[in-house]
């Protein structure tokens, strides 16, 4: 064959590609309408601009091991950046080795979340940003001590005057809470295989990432699972072998939200094993499994699971990149 002949069998080709693609192209846009991809930056509340100074302060208290009683916990202790910002083990581990009764979840992309911990009992990141501090199993702390603590330090007498120029006495826990949630609001992974196919780059995702996707969306557990982060940040009964724990209805007292949890977001899922409420379950395959019988009454094949589990990989976006701080 000729070099002409070769560039018309190629042209050929092309065309034929082409046309099978325009077919599946039509097909996978439909699936596409389901997803949501992650903004670089969460919504941002009116009374918590994010400002550098106000940023930096916030990983500085992160990392600051001594708001907590015995001086060695800070919040990156569970919510450890090498380790997805979570933990990596069961159920967290506290002030003395204290074992609680739940699973760390990742601070990662948590700007995104319609209400705080497993049982939603705090609408926001500000609301949350106390509480671990005066958990006596996680860092045992009063505020008036830790924020007494932080007073020891020039350095953070700088630095709360730098976030909040406009407060005459800026140590205080009020603007601990804020600073903490304006850092979290950064910790966000855009650029996910997901958010890469999303924005028009097909070769994104494996074929078997997109098989995942549109079981994702066949079975339902796009239901649950949607917006930016893959949750409805609402409440879904289930109940794992062996656990107590009745989640929402300790915080309303209402019969229907007894063992009912919070969706937690799938964003890097693949990365914050193990998994539920109590992280009794250590590989995604079975936490799908489970979702499946439980929340769908579905068994799915073994394919399926391998699907599935593929598609949740897609989900790892870029990590956010930062600089540990240098405490005082
Ligand atoms: C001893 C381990 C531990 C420490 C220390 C800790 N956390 Fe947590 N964190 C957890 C656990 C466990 C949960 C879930 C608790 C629940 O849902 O009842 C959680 C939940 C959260 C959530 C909610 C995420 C979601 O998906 O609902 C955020 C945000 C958070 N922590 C931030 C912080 C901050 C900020 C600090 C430091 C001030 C901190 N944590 C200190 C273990 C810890
Ligand atoms: C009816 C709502 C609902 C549906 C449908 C649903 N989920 Fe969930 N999902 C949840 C809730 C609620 C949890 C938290 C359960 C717990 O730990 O108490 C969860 C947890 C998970 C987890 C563990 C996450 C973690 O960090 O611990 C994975 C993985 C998951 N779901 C995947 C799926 C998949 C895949 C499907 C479809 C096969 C699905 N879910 C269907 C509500 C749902």
């Amino acid at each position: 064959m000729t070099p002409r002949h070769l560039h018309r069998l190629g042209a050929t080709a092309i065309a034929l590609v082409l046309s099978a693609t325009a077919v599946h192209a039509e097909e996978i846009a439909e699936y596409m309408d389901f997803f949501e991809p992650l903004p670089y930056l969460p919504p941002i509340p009116a009374d918590n601009t994010m400002t550098p100074e106000k940023i930096e302060l916030g990983k500085m208290l992160f990392f600051e091991p001594r708001i907590s009683a015995s001086g060695v916990i800070s919040c990156a202790t569970c919510h450890n950046p090498a380790l997805g910002w979570s933990d990596r083990i069961p159920r967290a581990v506290g002030h003395g080795g204290q074992v609680g009764e739940r699973n760390t979840p990742t601070v990662l992309n948590s700007g995104f979340l319609g209400a705080q911990f497993w049982d939603g009992r705090e609408p926001d990141l500000e609301g949350q940003a106390l509480g671990p501090i005066q958990a006596d199993i996680e860092m045992n702390m009063t505020l008036a001590e830790a924020i007494e603590r932080l007073k020891e330090f020039d350095i953070y007498h700088q630095h709360f005057a730098a976030a909040f120029p406009e407060d005459p006495d800026p140590i205080n826990q009020g603007n601990v809470a804020l600073a903490i949630a304006a850092f979290e609001r950064t910790l966000n992974t855009p650029n996910s295989p997901l958010d890469r196919f999303l924005a028009g780059d097909v070769q994104a995702m494996t074929s078997q990432q997109v098989e995942g996707m549109k079981l994702f969306v066949d079975a339902g557990c796009v239901a649950c699972h949607n917006g930016p982060a893959f949750t409805d940040s609402n409440y879904h009964r289930f109940e794992l072998p062996g656990s107590r724990d009745e989640g929402r209805f300790l915080v309303t007292g209402d019969e229907n939200d007894r063992f009912a949890f919070r969706t937690p977001t799938l964003r890097n899922v693949a990365v914050t094993y193990p998994y539920f409420n109590n992280g009794s379950v250590d590989n995604l395959r079975d936490a799908i499994q489970l979702m499946g019988q439980q929340m769908l009454g579905q068994d799915f094949a073994e394919d399926e699971l391998a699907s599935l589990v593929a598609f949740m990989d897609a989900l790892t976006g870029e990590m956010p990149h930062i600089e540990i701080p240098a405490l005082p």
